[in-house]
């Protein structure tokens, strides 16, 4: 087997965990990314043997794959609320489950779904866990308007600002918005951090997500730890 190969049978493992939360009645989060692939996949089966379920996406990827799916889908505001949000993440801290997400470019509509979740699950392989946040680049969503200045800020404060390229191009998120990934290093303190940057005037959200999940599905040779947040 291949070091992808195994990597996607992890991913697998831990998506199909998660799903064992999901019960019938229930409006179910979709997050984005390859991880969650496998949750999306898994879900469209259980709904194709009778699960009743209706979701919400957090990207066009995940709403054209639910759809293909057969998984019933309404927007967020149709929802109000969601009963439980599965999802990906990048970087994961082992002992507060706060983490980095958005390598993927879907950051917004993940948090903002997120935050409408009575439970949020999040599904990785292990070598996403790591002790203190900051390995991963973090990706912070901002307007094009005036997004040099952005730029220029970010650099200024030494977080080591990369516009994401998609190809030649600049990448561009689901709400048209560009996507700088910051090689911050270790963050020591990620609430201070994510305040900073979310004060510049044309910062829309950041990667970091504090607080958020309260499960975290960790898939490691063969088998699967539940990681609950601490009260
Ligand atoms: C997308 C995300 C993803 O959840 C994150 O990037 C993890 O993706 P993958 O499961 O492909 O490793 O935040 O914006």
């Amino acid at each position: 087997m291949s070091e992808q190969d195994v990597k996607n049978e992890e991913k697998k493992l831990a998506a199909e965990k998660a799903v064992e939360f999901i019960k019938d009645g229930m409006i179910v989060g979709l997050g984005s990314g390859t991880t969650v692939y496998f949750a999306i996949k898994k879900i469209g089966s259980l709904v194709r043997e009778g699960l009743n379920i209706i979701a919400v996406s957090t990207s066009v990827i995940t709403t054209e794959l639910a759809q293909s799916e057969g998984i019933n889908l309404i927007s967020l505001d149709e929802a109000e609320e969601i009963d439980v949000t599965i999802d990906g993440a990048d970087e994961v801290e082992k002992n507060s489950l706060n983490g980095i997400k958005g390598g993927g470019g879907a950051l917004l509509y993940e948090k903002i779904v997120a935050l409408s979740s009575k439970k949020n699950i999040w599904i990785v392989d292990s070598g996403k866990l790591v002790d203190v946040l900051g390995r991963y680049p973090l990706p912070v969503e901002v307007i094009p308007f005036g997004c040099k200045r952005v730029f220029k800020i970010l650099k200024e404060r030494k977080l080591d600002p990369v516009i994401r390229k998609n190809g030649n191009s600049d990448y561009k998120t689901d709400s048209d918005n560009y996507i700088f990934d910051l090689h911050t290093g270790e963050i020591p303190d990620v609430k201070k951090l994510n305040d900073e940057i979310k004060l510049i005037s044309g910062v829309v959200e950041t990667g970091l997500f504090i607080g958020i999940a309260d499960t975290v599905i960790v898939a490691r040779e063969g088998s699967t730890e539940v990681l609950e947040k601490k009260q």
